[in-house]
């Protein structure tokens, strides 16, 4: 019994653990854009007609370059993939996502 309380415990922090996990990329994926993202474009240099951005494999090159080129930091693949879902989720909303 003792056991398998022990092991009720585990299995129910570990799941909550994952669900915190899941939110805070995004949570943070919004926070770092902007606090980072926010200085030279306002959003609508997603929305405009003749935006460049056609799909969500060219947004990610994108977020990186700006990342690396206009930010000066070289973010990981985790990084641009969370902030390229939040602006596509936000304002692009490719229809492969
Ligand atoms: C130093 C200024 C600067 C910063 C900071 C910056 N950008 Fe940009 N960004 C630009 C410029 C300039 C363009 C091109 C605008 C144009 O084509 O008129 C652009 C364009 C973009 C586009 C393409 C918009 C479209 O669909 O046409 C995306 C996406 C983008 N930036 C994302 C980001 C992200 C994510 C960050 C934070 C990592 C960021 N930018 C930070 C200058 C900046």
């Amino acid at each position: 019994m003792k056991i398998y309380k022990v092991a009720l415990l585990f299995s129910l922090s570990n799941s909550t653990f994952l669900f915190a996990d899941k939110d805070s990329a995004v949570v943070n994926a919004k926070a770092v854009y902007n606090e980072k993202c926010t200085k030279c474009h306002t959003s609508t240099v997603y929305t405009r007609e003749d935006h460049t951005i056609t799909s969500f494999s060219s947004l990610k090159i994108r977020v990186k370059a700006c990342a690396k080129n206009a930010v000066k930091e070289d973010w990981n693949e985790e990084l641009v993939d969370s902030v390229s879902k939040y602006l596509d989720h936000e304002y692009y909303k490719f229809p492969s996502n």
